[in-house]
């Protein structure tokens, strides 16, 4: 029989995050979550690990780990509140964790911010390490230190900063994730293309069956790419002064549609996209999107499948709600728009171009 060809192993991409809080390593490597142990403390986290996941993440993603016994909270939207990090609290005391403990949080970006607020405030903080298992826990949320859950008066309202020791990037573990989950965050990753680096939409343009199929090479460069976009620009503007802000490209009018829409009927991510939508029209409006770039993302987008229908939303309840966006300063909207280089932020949006704007995903009336 020929010798077969070997494929040289595909060497981890690490990447460092300068934090105030001090640096920390973002390591993506499929089948990293079996050498968890080995690159914790390769990257310094030394002490007992305590693991926190959901019953449905580890059914899907558990196996991975050898024989690690996590402690499991429910996830999802409305788990994501301060009585579950109680009972991360409950668990964490019953473990006997300490000073000296890492909390390890393997999960979507739902138990990677409620149990990252848990580590933020047990013991006034200990060690997390963030171990994402979806595209969007991967690229976005796992990076940056921002933990915290939801407050029934809205999304988000209670957290803290707390950068992690380590983000453990095992793309492996997207497999399992709904098409649905998967595609979603996808879109996140268009996002990266159009505002960091258009380069990542022609490999979606070339690969997109490839990474369809949830794993493989592809995947794992691609989700490489948009951490590292991530790590340089939180670097950069950890606290959400500048450069941060064009991570927002699409999330005026994302945020404003999953807040119409009650935080159920959309994912995250088709949020995104359609605010994607709106803002390159915006942009395409005001020349300062090419409409070469705008083809190309909304083509994109297409090609991943239909978005859920908003047309039945009113254009004055999501107006108003962008009017309450934390992007709001001095009463003056902060708008990302795509431009020839990348996204720049605009203050000076009107009310008659963001009607227009939402016009381009279908939403009229007054
Ligand atoms: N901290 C930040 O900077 C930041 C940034 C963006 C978003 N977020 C937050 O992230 C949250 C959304 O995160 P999400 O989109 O990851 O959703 P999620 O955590 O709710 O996960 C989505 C679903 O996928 C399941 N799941 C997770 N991993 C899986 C796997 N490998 N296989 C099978 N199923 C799996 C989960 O159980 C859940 O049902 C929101 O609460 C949002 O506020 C935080
Ligand atoms: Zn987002």
């Amino acid at each position: 029989m020929p010798d077969l060809p070997t494929v040289p192993p595909r060497p981890a991409t690490s990447i460092d995050v300068d934090a105030r809080a001090g640096a920390y390593r973002v390591v993506v490597e499929a089948g990293l979550c079996r050498r968890l142990s080995e690159v914790s403390r390769d990257a310094g986290v030394a002490g007992r690990q305590v693991l926190v996941s959901s019953p449905r993440v580890w059914s899907a993603v558990g196996a991975r780990f050898g024989r690690a016994r996590p402690v499991l909270v429910p996830d999802g939207e409305r788990a994501k509140t301060l009585s579950t990090v109680a009972r991360v609290y409950d668990a964490l005391i019953d473990a006997a964790a300490d000073r000296g403990s890492a909390i390890v949080a393997v999960g979507g970006g739902v138990v990677g911010d409620l149990v990252g607020f848990a580590a933020a405030t047990y013991l006034r903080g200990v060690a997390l390490v963030q171990v994402p298992t979806t595209v969007m826990a991967q690229v976005d949320s796992a990076i940056g230190g921002k933990v915290g859950v939801n407050h029934a008066q809205g999304k988000n309202l209670i957290g803290a900063f707390h950068p992690p020791a380590l983000v453990a990037v095992d793309p492996d573990t997207l497999a399992t994730l709904s098409r649905r989950e998967f595609r979603s965050g996808l879109y996140e990753v268009i996002k990266y293309g159009v505002v960091a680096e258009r380069g990542l939409l022609e490999v979606l343009d070339r690969h997109l069956p490839g990474v369809l199929t949830q794993r493989g090479p592809v995947l794992t460069e691609v989700i490489a790419t948009c951490c590292r976009i991530k790590a340089a620009v939180v670097s950069q503007d950890e606290r959400e002064h500048g450069l941060r802000r064009i991570l927002n490209f699409g999330h005026t009018v994302g945020h404003a549609l999953e807040a119409a829409t009650g935080y159920g009927r959309l994912r995250h991510g088709e949020a995104v996209a359609l605010g994607m939508r709106a803002a390159l029209a915006l942009g395409t409006a005001r020349g300062m999107t090419p409409p070469a770039v705008a083809e190309h993302a909304l083509a994109l987008v297409a090609r991943l499948g239909p978005l859920p229908s908003v047309t039945d939303l009113a254009a004055t309840d999501l107006l108003a709600a962008m009017r309450r966006d934390k992007k709001v300063v001095d009463g003056r909207l902060h708008f990302v728009v795509a431009d020839a280089a990348g996204a720049t932020t605009v203050a000076d949006v009107t009310t008659p171009e963001l009607r227009r704007a939402l016009q381009a995903i279908g939403i009229r009336g007054r």
